[in-house]
């Protein structure tokens, strides 16, 4: 496993490796590795012959007053946690080097970026779609694997590689959860222990509100207000969204058809965690 932090070094390297005609995967992380990425690294080893993954806080993707700063950072842990998965090479730039002085060039997929975690996090789509293209350019991946536990970003960037061409196949991955439910993220490290048990209850929400989709129910108010319910009886009040949309343009729907996305982002104090179900 190779351990590379300079963009030239890696550019060679790949360049190298494609001239072999060999196929390249990447598994684009933000480190603090977790069963969730380690399934995508899994699967990234069938999906070609060189993996790469790369491991980048990226600090465009966060607004003013988001956890940039304190968001988990343990390259060495990162790095034993993935020493025996077969990986080839981890792409570990600092921040200079992905946004040097003069940087100035962004990337917004405008429709998806919108709706669900965009009204809540301005500018944090565009700083995802940016850093991926860039991760894309550099290291020139056939295929890239990202997790459906981000269903909005992944999306945006199946999007953005239509859109702009890009030759790179995009592959979703279903969520890794822990044992009751709770979708494994970064974030979860967080969670105090009283904090832990009301997130499990998020999960626990929508398999509620599936229940209900599949006893017959379609009005998605009613299951969006049964849904708040059974979160706010745990203590969790602070709900940026709980929302049924089109898996495909994310908007909002007042009649809920079968595979539609039921997706959720809410607040447990000052950790913000995510999750969807399709119904
Ligand atoms: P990060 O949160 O580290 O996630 C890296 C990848 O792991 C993403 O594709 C994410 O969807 C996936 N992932 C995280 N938790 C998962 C879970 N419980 N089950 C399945 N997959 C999971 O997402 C990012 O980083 C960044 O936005 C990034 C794409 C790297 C751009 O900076």
């Amino acid at each position: 496993m190779r351990i590379i932090s300079s963009i030239r070094e890696m550019q060679g390297l790949v360049n190298g490796v494609i001239r072999t005609g060999k196929r390249i995967s990447l598994v684009p992380t933000m480190g603090a590795l977790h069963e969730g990425h380690i399934n995508l690294i899994n699967e990234g080893r069938n999906r070609g012959d060189v993996l790469v993954v790369s491991i980048f806080v990226n600090p465009t993707q966060f607004g003013l007053s988001e956890d940039f700063t304190k968001y988990p950072r343990d390259l060495e842990g990162d790095l034993s946690k993935i020493e025996d998965l077969g990986v080839d090479i981890v792409f570990a730039p600092n921040l200079e080097e992905i946004y040097p002085e003069g940087f100035q060039t962004y990337v917004e997929v405008k429709d998806l970026q919108e709706h669900l975690c965009g009204h809540f996090r301005p500018g944090h789509f565009r700083g995802v779609a940016t850093v991926v293209l860039k991760l894309f350019n550099i290291v020139k991946p056939q295929v890239a694997l990202f997790g459906e536990k981000d269903y909005q970003q992944l999306k945006i960037i199946q999007r953005m590689v239509k859109d702009l061409n890009l030759e790179v196949e995009v592959i979703g991955y279903p969520i890794v959860r822990e044992k009751d439910g709770l979708a494994l993220s970064s974030r979860n490290v967080y969670l105090l222990m009283n904090e832990r048990n009301s997130a499990s209850q998020v999960s626990k929400a929508l398999r509620e509100i599936k229940r209900k989709f599949d006893m017959g129910c379609r009005n998605t108010n009613l299951m969006v207000e049964f849904g708040k319910k059974i979160l706010e009886e745990t203590g969790i009040n602070d709900i940026d969204y709980l929302e049924i949309c089109d898996p495909e343009t994310l908007e909002s729907k007042e009649l809920a058809g079968r595979g539609d996305l039921l997706a959720v982002a809410v607040r447990i104090k000052g950790t913000r965690l995510i999750d969807n179900i399709r119904l």
